[in-house]
């Protein structure tokens, strides 16, 4: 029996999923993206799971992206299928109400690199290879690639990078801003749940207000961005966890949030 290609588990607050085809370098199979978007459908309405955590199994290659073996055997319109249905996965992740960290356990490539930035923090491994590798496949990034790149680090380098379908160093991508961490790749899981932990402490409901905000407000101008701001914060004014904030800093302690 095949084992199951995304394992979910649930630890405090924190929902990790995890890619499980080391032996095929987690490649993103239609069975893997069928799956990753179910969990993600699932997740979305989740009120418990305050951060999410997206990592992989095995020690050496977070995801080589589409699963060529499988795009080999496609017709042409499969592949576009198949194209379309990685994009719209990739959507689904971007677009969790919650806060999503890449916890990049190995190399990435292709989709694999889109599936991290498609997240909202990436924690890379030091040891790791990265890049958006399609165009020496004689095809471009189709999973956001073309699009989140060049938001993340700037027009130029991502230029560089797809044009050239470059393999970088963990060093190299943490200069250029590809990553927000670089910690050795044992340290990799380690280093997104003390983030996560940290995350999952703090207000639910500001959380997918301020994920909601930044999103939405980032290709705006200044003054729409203003505008999607303030109706983001908006939404925590009648909560109680506001309210427990305030309380719990007049008490000298901790706050309980309870997302309400
Ligand atoms: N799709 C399907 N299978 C893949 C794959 C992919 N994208 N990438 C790797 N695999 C398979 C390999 O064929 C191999 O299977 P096998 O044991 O049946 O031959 C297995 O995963 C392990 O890969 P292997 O190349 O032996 O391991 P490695 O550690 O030496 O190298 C990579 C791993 C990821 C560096 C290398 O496989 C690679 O460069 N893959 C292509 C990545 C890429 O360009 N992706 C972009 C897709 S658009």
């Amino acid at each position: 029996m095949s084992e199951e290609p995304i394992l979910v588990e649930e630890r405090n607050g924190c929902t990790f999923i995890r890619l499980n085809r080391p032996s095929a370098a987690n490649a993103l199979s239609k069975e893997a993206l069928l799956g990753l978007r179910k969990s993600c459908e699932r997740i979305r309405e989740d009120v418990t799971t305050r951060v999410v955590v997206l990592t992989s199994a095995g020690n050496k290659t977070f995801s080589a992206g589409a699963d060529l073996k499988e795009r080999r055997e496609m017709s042409q319109e499969e592949a576009r299928e198949a194209v379309t249905l990685i994009g719209e996965v990739m959507e689904e992740v971007a677009s969790l109400p919650q806060p999503v960290i890449a916890a990049v356990n190995g190399s990435a490539f292709g989709g694999g690199l889109e599936l991290a930035l498609a997240a909202d923090i990436r924690v890379f491994a030091k040891e790791g290879k990265y890049g958006l590798t399609e165009t020496s496949l004689a095809i471009i990034p189709g999973a956001g690639g073309t699009q989140r790149l060049p938001r993340l680090i700037g027009i130029g380098k991502a230029k560089e990078l797809i044009y050239s379908a470059r393999r970088i160093s963990g060093e190299e991508a943490f200069e250029c801003g590809l990553c927000e961490q670089l910690v050795p790749l044992e340290g990799v899981e380690e280093a997104a749940r003390v983030l996560a932990t940290r995350i999952a402490k703090n207000g639910p409901v500001a959380l997918r207000a301020a994920k909601s905000a930044m999103d939405e407000g980032f290709n705006e101008t200044l003054t729409e961005g203003l505008a999607i701001e303030s109706r983001a914060y908006a939404r925590t004014l009648a909560t109680k966890d506001r309210l427990e904030g305030l309380q719990a800093f007049k008490e000298k302690r901790q706050p309980k949030y309870s997302g309400e």
